[in-house]
């Protein structure tokens, strides 16, 4: 196995508790289809998705150029990491700490010193930024003039990057390689032209920080108004867009009990809420709202209000944020939409009106459901059958990325009383869902045709990936190993695994046979395709492949007994189970 230090059990359980979808959504958003989750392939260049992840089986696939793998290889193949950092950047994004089975030194030390130094050097950056800011009056003259208090800049940790092309530069290539001054983001290489210089020059400095306040990238703003006013740390190995909101560790550690946060746009918004109370803003980074983005604010608190400026970019981004908000949607959870008056944004406005008046205007926002109505409403003549009929349609494409809640059933009402068509002709129409079997091609027809058959002991290797609990239908399989049929010894050790640890998934069934021969079998058919759920459909084509394969088993052992008898003779215990298998077969 290719883990000495860590013991395989935390592979194991890491595997099972990660979310291969929640991984690869948060670097390359996924539509859901079917059972399944696709996107257009990070790896290669395409315009139509073939890039497929299964939640079931915690599996990615691409039938365009072949990638597949488990959420760790996704993190080894995305953020070009070694599997020992890919381990450590799992565990670490679900809180769990890698134990060493010999806490002395391992060859995976210097791996992990590297994710370590990219903190390292993104917090002395910080703290070099913040002193030059205390060192140019200019700077410090800026933020007077936008009225920041001294305590705000410090709880921000603001500071400020000076003017010229080489003073991060130059500082950090003391202690820091070229490949980590690239991966941090704080420095450019153009490597056509040779030149490498600092990103960030003569501008005010915003850092990023992640969950645990560690400082994983930056936003920059110029002084004055030149193009462009801001720029952001590019993705890095620690600093992914879709997936951080600005703000929200400074909003976890300065409010004595969240219970709602408001979504803003821009990195000055949040420090303006803060500074007159409303601690609980944070903003995307120049980018859409993400379902991820969605998960953790509702891991945090049960309401999200986004705070949108009234312009038509505002309602833009409204728009946006709803169609990526729906699908996320939960019992007990709310989402609402608060517009400012038109030219202002939470900034201004909370300067103009104060923290009571604003948090007051919260009662004005209109919930998710309400604005989606309104919005389509817009749209549509809903007075007309035509335009009730183009109303419903563009409603269902959204209507179907919704889970099914009581949320999503007042809203269905709502939508049949308004257009007056009952919730059966919605549903029958699929105006609600999305058709049973969207894909026809679900079953094995995947399979290209250069690749394997389907013999019953791949099928039923393919059916425990699927599903390993299916193995407590399997009462005996010594007959598998006796078939001598090619696989039955991975399916055999598959069944052992299974029995000794049933919590295991596909994921990390793949990982225990990491580089041995049976990890090619083994991935292949972990991109067959079960065609159901369906537990008891499942067990009955398990046990038709294992009732197959003892037939084969059965004749194999005719073939020698009867090739025995007539060579050497048989015993009378053989003879009787010729006669047994003979009767019965
Ligand atoms: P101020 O103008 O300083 O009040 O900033 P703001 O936060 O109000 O900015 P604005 O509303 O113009 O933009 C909102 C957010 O969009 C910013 O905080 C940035 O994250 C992003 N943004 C704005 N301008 C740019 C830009 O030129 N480039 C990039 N990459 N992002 C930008
Ligand atoms: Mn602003």
């Amino acid at each position: 196995m290719a883990t000495g230090y860590i013991p395989r059990e935390f592979i194991d359980d890491l595997l099972v508790r990660a979310d291969v979808v929640e991984v690869i959504n948060a670097r390359v958003p996924l539509k859901k289809k079917g059972r399944e989750y696709t996107a257009c392939c990070p790896f290669h260049n395409e315009k139509t998705p073939s890039f497929t992840v299964s939640p079931n089986k915690q599996f990615y696939h691409c039938f365009g150029c072949g990638v597949h793998g488990s959420a760790l290889d996704f993190l080894m193949q995305y953020e070009h990491l070694d599997f020992v950092e890919a381990v450590e950047s799992l565990a670490d994004s679900l809180g769990m700490a890698v134990p060493r089975e010999h806490s002395g030194r391992g060859p995976d030390k210097k791996q992990i010193q590297r994710t370590k130094n990219l903190f390292s050097l993104l917090q002395e950056a910080n703290q070099y930024y913040q002193q030059q800011l205390k060192n140019t009056q200019k700077a410090l003259d800026y933020l007077n003039r936008r009225d920041l208090s001294d305590e705000i800049i410090q709880r921000f940790k603001l500071g400020y990057a000076p003017a010229g092309w080489d003073n991060a530069l130059k500082l950090f290539s003391k202690s820091y390689s070229d490949q980590q001054l690239a991966d941090s983001g704080l420095i450019v290489y153009r490597e056509e032209e040779h030149k490498k210089y600092d990103r960030y020059r003569d501008r005010i400095m915003f850092p990023i920080r992640n969950r645990k306040g560690q400082v994983i990238g930056f936003g920059g703003r110029v002084l004055g108004d030149d193009k462009p006013k801001y720029i952001n740390s590019p993705e890095t190995p620690v600093f992914h867009k879709g997936s951080e909101l600005y703000g929200f560790y400074e909003a976890r550690l300065n409010t004595q009990k969240l219970e709602r946060i408001i979504v803003v746009e821009g990195y000055m918004d949040v420090i303006a809420l803060a500074q007159f109370g409303v601690s609980y803003a944070v903003a995307t980074l120049g980018t859409a709202t993400t379902p991820d983005h969605i998960k953790q604010l509702f891991r945090a608190v049960p309401e999200i209000i986004f705070c949108f400026d009234g312009d038509r970019a505002g309602r833009e981004a409204a728009w946006r944020a709803l169609e990526n908000a729906m699908p996320m949607i939960q019992d007990g959870k709310e989402i609402r939409f608060l517009f400012l008056p038109e030219g202002e944004d939470p900034d201004t406005q909370i300067r103009k009106i104060g923290k009571e008046k604003f948090e007051a205007s919260f009662e004005e926002a209109v919930s998710l459901t309400s604005y989606f109505v309104e919005k389509l409403k817009e749209r549509f003549n809903i007075a007309s059958d035509e335009g009730r009929a183009r109303f419903l349609t563009e409603a269902s494409k959204n209507l179907k990325t919704m889970p099914d809640t009581l949320i999503k059933d007042q809203l269905l009402k709502r939508l049949a009383k308004l257009t007056n068509v009952d919730i059966s002709t919605l549903n029958r129409r699929h105006i609600i869902n999305a058709p049973e079997k969207t894909e026809p091609a679900a079953d094995f027809t995947r399979l290209s045709k250069h690749e394997v058959s389907k013999t019953p002991v791949r099928y039923a290797i393919s059916l425990l990936l699927f599903k390993p609990s299916l193995v407590n239908y399997i009462e005996n399989f010594e007959h598998i190993a006796l078939s001598e049929l090619p696989g039955s010894d991975l399916l055999t050790t598959l069944i052992e695994t299974i029995q000794e640890s049933p919590q295991i998934n596909a994921a990390a069934l793949l990982e225990r046979w990491r580089n041995t021969e049976f990890e090619a079998p083994l991935t292949h058919l972990m991109k067959w395709q079960a065609e159901t759920d369906d537990e008891e459909v499942l067990r009955c084509e398990l046990q038709d492949c294992l009732r197959q394969i003892r037939k084969r088993a059965n004749e194999k052992k005719i073939e020698t007994l009867l090739h025995r008898s007539s060579t050497v003779g048989l015993n009378k215990q053989e003879t009787e189970e010729l006669a047994f298998l003979l009767r019965n077969r």
